[in-house]
């Protein structure tokens, strides 16, 4: 893993977030709910987005996996089953001075941080969320809120066999929400106590589990640098072999330098037989696979890749942060992806006059029925180009008197802030064009250059 410096602070990534309305701290008004969070109008695009390009390239873009979703509340031999409600444990430990309890395995020293006091010995803490299910609040009726997405991939592996008919080796992908009662939470939504999972369970032939654990891992460093994240901001960690849990072959780790240093940002697994084989002893159900190639019934083993969307957003958020001068100020500029930008295009006219107004209107209808737009016709063009900078908007349009005239807009990208002039007819296209990867300064017909690469006055 390389020493390297965080390059943006997490108080720039919160203030930035509540700002302009990405994330909000839960229940706010009252004071806020530890390790929960709300995700405001641009968060909850952005969030939409990360989540859709996991999809795409997970499940639609592939002939070997499916998607489901399955619910939060499962049956709880589930997690009897799983191990979960046996060994889902962290350390716990309580100053015996201030009671603030603590994880001990982040603690430094084996003192309380918060007030200097004796801390008891560790005790494990079970982080699953216990809910009753029924108007019954007795124990035969106790619950939980899932901790993984996982599980309801493994309940429902025969269910999907059954159905899609599926030849290994063949994933199950899923995203949805899942809890955790975290002894501590914080560093904004990296760690939380409510968040989401997207997760995939993909089941191989026994033996061949090795070289698809390669390929996994490559495949996920892969999406991460194709959707901004830098590539020297990504490094592997692997588990040692003494430490793995029970059931795991191979785990890693892909950490990612956020403001606070290398953290998790998604898990890689080997999980061998071991979910299928517990959850088939515990249902009484068979739970293999036949082999029509080898006419051997067997139980797949599995590989699984789990992130977090939070952290991935995070994540997406910490890299795409820039900073550069601006006359007396400084340009903030979110150089998101395209695909993961919350807006695509802004529509600004030059004026309120109601002629333009009912010009330019018409381009933003035309456009949001497939690119999420804005329209914004309040203050000076500088000033709404930098609200636009500051959420990350890759394409602004602007709509001027000669636009009547001559059917044109001026497009202006986002990281050089070239112009090019351009017909509206050609708008829509040219914008998925540029979006999909072509060179900006490339022209559709009866288009004209503007600026290349000179700083805005
Ligand atoms: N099914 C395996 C599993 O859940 P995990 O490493 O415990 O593995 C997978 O979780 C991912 O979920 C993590 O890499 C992280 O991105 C995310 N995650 C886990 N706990 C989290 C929390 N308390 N807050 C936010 N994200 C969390």
């Amino acid at each position: 893993m390389s020493e390297q410096t965080p390059t943006v602070t997490m108080e720039k990534i919160v203030s930035l977030s509540r700002r302009r309305g990405f994330v909000f701290p839960s229940s706010e008004i009252y004071g806020g709910l530890s390790g929960c969070w709300d995700y405001g109008p641009l968060g909850i695009e952005l969030k939409r987005n990360v989540k859709q390009a996991w999809w795409s390239a997970m499940v639609q873009e592939r002939d070997d996996m499916v998607g489901i979703e399955t619910s939060i509340l499962m049956h709880p031999k589930v997690w009897m089953a799983s191990g979960h409600f046996k060994s889902f444990t962290d350390p716990l430990v309580e100053c015996k001075s201030c009671h603030q309890r603590f994880r001990a395995d982040h603690l430094a020293e084996n003192k309380c941080p918060a007030c200097g006091g004796e801390l008891t010995a560790e005790r494990q803490f079970n982080l699953m969320f216990k809910t009753f299910i029924g108007p019954v609040e007795d124990g035969s009726n106790t619950i939980y809120l899932r901790p993984e997405t996982a599980q309801g991939m493994f309940v429902n592996f025969d269910n999907v066999l059954q159905t899609t008919r599926r030849k290994l080796p063949f994933g199950i992908a899923q995203q949805g929400k899942s809890f955790r009662n975290e002894i501590t939470t914080g560093n904004f939504i990296f760690r939380s106590r409510e968040f989401e999972q997207m997760e995939m369970e993909y089941f191989v032939k026994p033996g061949t589990d090795e070289k698809w654990f390669e390929y996994w891992l490559n495949e996920r460093i892969n999406w991460y640098v194709k959707h901004g994240i830098k590539r020297d901001h990504l490094s592997v960690l692997e588990h040692e072999k003494a430490k793995l849990a029970h059931y795991a072959k191979r785990v890693c780790d892909i950490t990612f330098l956020y403001p606070m240093g290398w953290e998790e940002i998604e898990g890689l697994a080997s999980r061998t037989d071991f979910d299928l084989k517990q959850h088939a002893a515990a249902s009484g159900k068979v739970l293999d696979y036949y082999d029509e190639v080898t006419k051997e019934h067997y139980v797949p083993y599995v590989i699984e890749p789990a992130v977090g969307v939070d952290r991935s957003l995070l994540a997406f958020m910490c890299d795409a942060y820039t900073e550069e001068p601006d006359k007396e100020e400084t340009r903030i500029v979110m150089r998101f992806h395209p695909s993961l930008a919350p807006v695509k295009v802004a529509i600004l006219p030059l004026s309120k006059k109601e002629n333009l107004s009912n010009f330019a209107r018409d381009i933003y209808k035309s456009l949001r029925t497939t690119l999420t737009t804005q329209y914004d016709d309040t203050q000076s063009i500088g000033r709404r180009y930098r609200r636009q900078d500051e959420i990350g908007t890759p394409y602004c349009v602007t709509v001027d008197f000669q636009s009547l005239e001559d059917n044109r807009v001026t497009v202006r990208e986002r990281d050089l802030m070239q112009q090019i002039r351009i017909p509206i007819a050609e708008l829509k296209k040219t914008i998925e064009a540029k979006m999909a990867g072509e060179d900006f300064l490339k022209l559709p017909a009866g288009g004209e250059v503007v600026q290349t690469k000179t700083k805005e006055g």
